[in-house]
């Protein structure tokens, strides 16, 4: 049970309160940056940390009989989610699950085809099939096996490090919902954009509803902040963009950065990175195709900016991530959260992680 207290008049500053009135957690970088308060270097995590970089997870998956298995096994989803954490040293988890348990729990099923990636058998082809969807609370409910794997995973944590939280942002979520999976353009999603506004209006909102009442459970369960993935962003245009998808993204954070801080990662986006930066939200996440000092020159120095390291940098020597790393850092100053400008690959040598987290580790400002 958390107790969260509001300490300021401002939204963007809290102080949080476990019922065993000990302050959370011990490594508080990246909730002083999202607070706005000074730190001694940029803390570091790392988008899909939880995953197939680690040997460890690969052990305990090939034991399974799928992806689902584990994002459902409460037990199994917390540990993975602190092996990065043990193994990396990172300054927060990402609780381990996919943003597609939000179709599934509406009532669109979906499976993970090995090597291929998400598939739903059955897609949105029509108004019909939107309203036979549930939406809020009561779809947001069925998802307990993510409650229950996030407060596992505070038990293990022993408040070591906050945890994130996550969802995809209703028009990533539109997008394989009426895919089926995953696709170059995007174009039969884009397509009802054009073709039938109103449906794509109407799904989006019932999206935007199961997704603010799940992460205000996921708050409940012990999550520290919030990230919103709009991992398809970058296929919409400037017009469609501030049309069809920042609205909704707005509902979400608004609904939840009263409760935790939020982050908003829209890849991408640069077309409408103005308008995000300019939202409510308590950092912005930047993929690597986006100029550092370009951005700061617009927001300043005080917007939290997170990102955005090329994952191929990985791939190279030590000494070159180092450099990468100094001069991110560099270019950033304060306010800023290390990450990468999307998610780490699978075939990242784990040596060469583990040297990008030690090198941001040994930063100062
Ligand atoms: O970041 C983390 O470490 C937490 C775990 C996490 C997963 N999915 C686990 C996962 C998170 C945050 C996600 C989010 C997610 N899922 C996004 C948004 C982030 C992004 O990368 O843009 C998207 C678009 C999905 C949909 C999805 N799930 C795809 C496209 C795939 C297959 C390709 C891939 O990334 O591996 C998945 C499956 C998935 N989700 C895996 C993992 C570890 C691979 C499953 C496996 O084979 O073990």
């Amino acid at each position: 049970m958390h107790f969260r207290v509001k300490l300021k008049n401002s939204t963007r500053h809290f102080l949080y309160l476990r019922a065993n009135s000990t302050l959370m957690p011990q490594n508080t970088l990246l909730l002083d940056v999202l607070n706005g308060k000074p730190v001694n270097r940029p803390p570091i995590w790392i988008m899909r940390q939880a995953g197939r970089i680690l040997p460890e997870y690969r052990a305990l998956r090939s034991r399974l009989s799928g992806f689902v298995e584990l994002v459902t096994t409460p037990d199994l989803a917390a540990e993975v989610t602190v092996q990065p954490v043990d193994r990396l040293g990172v300054d927060a988890a990402i609780i381990f699950s996919d943003i597609l348990v939000i179709p599934e729990c509406m009532g669109l099923h979906y499976e993970l085809i090995e090597k291929k990636g998400p598939f739903f058998p059955e897609t949105i082809k029509g108004i019909a099939d939107i309203e036979a969807l549930d939406s809020g609370e009561s779809a947001a409910s069925r998802l307990s096996y993510v409650f229950d794997a996030i407060n596992e995973t505070k038990k293990r944590l022993e408040d070591r490090v906050p945890l994130i939280g996550f969802s995809g942002a209703p028009w990533t979520l539109m997008c394989y919902m009426i895919e089926g999976s995953g696709s170059k353009t995007f174009s039969k999603a884009k397509a009802v954009l054009y073709k039938e506004p109103a449906m794509a209006h109407k799904l989006l909102q019932k999206l935007t509803d199961t997704v603010i009442e799940y992460l205000k459970l996921k708050v409940k369960s012990g999550v520290d902040v919030v990230q919103v993935f709009d991992s398809w962003a970058g296929v919409l245009d400037q017009q469609t963009y501030t049309k069809f998808s920042l609205p909704y993204i707005e509902q979400i954070v608004a609904a939840i950065n009263d409760l935790v801080p939020t982050i908003v990662f829209a890849k991408g986006a640069h077309f409408s990175l103005d308008d995000i930066l300019n939202g409510q939200s308590n950092a912005v996440g930047l993929d690597w195709s986006i100029d550092i000092p370009q951005i700061r020159k617009f927001v300043g120095s005080d917007r939290v900016l997170q990102g955005n390291m090329d994952p191929c940098v990985l791939y190279g020597s030590k000494d070159r991530i180092a450099e990468k790393v100094k001069q991110i850092h560099s270019q950033m100053g304060q306010n800023h959260i290390f990450n990468l400008g999307h998610g780490v690959y699978p075939d990242t040598p784990l040596e060469n992680v583990i040297s990008f987290v030690n090198s941001v580790k040994s930063l100062e400002y």
